[in-house]
């Protein structure tokens, strides 16, 4: 029994911290967090209304973004009235309304830096798999075809350029990742960034026109919402591979799937989709996409760095020290 490092409640007895925990987190998660934490088991809940009701306002903090990134709005906090943080599982926090979060004065906290080479990898990885088609060759070989003649030769990267939608953490690292393959690289953001020696684009037309090859990692939410429509899909052209490791919601799905089937643009690969766990039919069906179920971050060693960060954040908040990392919205200075 570890016991709880908190400052002790007004009658002395160790503080354990009501926490109201969204999803179901990892062992490694819960290991950390039952002998700390009183904790509140949401997804357990047959009824998760009047589970609220009862214990809502004794809740001081939450954890988001295990299993599956559900909404967590102002109506959600209205019924956690004494709510202090929510701890996020993940550094896109899209699912959070971090502004509602920041008038109420709730601190949301994300899991930035400890995914970023992760994700980068994954996103190498499926650019790869896409362009070569290594899913493609693999069931070839496997459905025994390589005994009745070769595998039709796939477009390359020798020949692409490149342009990144979103140059942050993680943008930056799948374009130091490709400067290392010999690729022309742009970048598409909301600014241009002074000590960055790629190829900048305020309008992301006009990079779509240039380059044959997006990779996303921009961001969710209403700024990036379908950013990557049917009018940039036809500018990416007939040879044009989109890669989408970011949020699906940054790419319209419908013009997407328009796009694949008219073959104005080539391929895609997608790690991350519209309506997760949903797929669309008509993209299960295409052969000449590469599909992930959103697996960016999903190594033990990289998911054990964002669950540990996770508590992290908790336990530093309820010992006074602030927390770790809170998202831009809700900034937290020492009162
Ligand atoms: P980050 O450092 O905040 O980078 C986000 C980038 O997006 C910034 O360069 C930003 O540039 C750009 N951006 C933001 N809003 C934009 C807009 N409206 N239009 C154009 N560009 C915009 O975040 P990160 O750590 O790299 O993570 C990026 C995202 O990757 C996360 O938010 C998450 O959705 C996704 N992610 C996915 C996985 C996975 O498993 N597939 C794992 C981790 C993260 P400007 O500010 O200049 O616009
Ligand atoms: C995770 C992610 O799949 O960090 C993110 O934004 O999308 C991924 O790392 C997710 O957050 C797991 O909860």
């Amino acid at each position: 029994m570890t016991e709880s490092t908190f400052p002790p409640t007004a009658d002395g007895s160790p503080a354990r911290p009501d926490i109201l925990v969204i999803g179901k987190p990892t062992p490694f998660v819960s290991g950390l967090i039952e002998p700390a934490f009183t904790l509140h088991k949401l997804w357990e809940a047959a009824d998760p209304q009047a589970f609220l009701a009862e214990i809502g306002s004794r809740v001081r903090g939450a954890i988001a973004g295990f299993g599956g990134h559900g909404p967590v709005g102002a109506d959600f906090a209205a019924l956690l009235p004494n709510l202090e943080i929510i701890s996020s599982h993940g550094v896109g926090y899209d699912h959070i309304d971090a502004r509602a979060m920041g008038s109420r004065n709730v601190i949301v906290t994300n899991t930035p830096d400890v995914l970023t080479d992760e994700v980068a990898d994954l996103a190498i990885g499926l650019l790869l798999a896409t362009i070569r088609q290594l899913p493609q060759s693999d069931r070839f070989l496997r459905a025994g075809l390589w005994l009745k003649g070769t595998y039709p030769f796939t477009t390359s990267l020798r020949t692409r350029s490149i342009g990144i939608v979103g140059l942050g953490r993680i943008g930056k690292a799948v374009a130091h990742r490709l400067a290392a393959f010999g690729v022309p690289i742009a970048y598409h953001g909301r600014t241009r960034q002074p000590d960055v020696g790629y190829r900048y684009y305020p309008s992301l037309r006009d990079m779509a026109e240039d380059v044959d090859t997006l990779i996303s990692v921009a961001p969710g939410g209403a700024a990036t919402h379908h950013m990557i429509n049917a009018e940039i899909l036809k500018a990416l052209g007939p040879e044009g591979i989109v890669v989408n490791v970011g949020r699906g919601t940054v790419v319209d799905e419908r013009a997407l799937i328009e796009a694949l089937a008219s073959k104005t643009i080539l391929s895609a690969g997608l790690d991350v989709f519209e309506d997760e766990p949903r797929v669309p039919a008509e993209l299960i069906a295409m052969d000449h996409i590469v599909l992930l179920p959103h697996v960016g971050s999903a190594s033990h060693h990289t998911r054990q760095g964002m669950g540990q960060m996770v508590v992290d954040n908790l336990t530093s908040w309820f010992s006074g020290h602030g927390p770790i990392s809170p998202v831009p919205e809700t900034p937290w200075t020492k009162g």
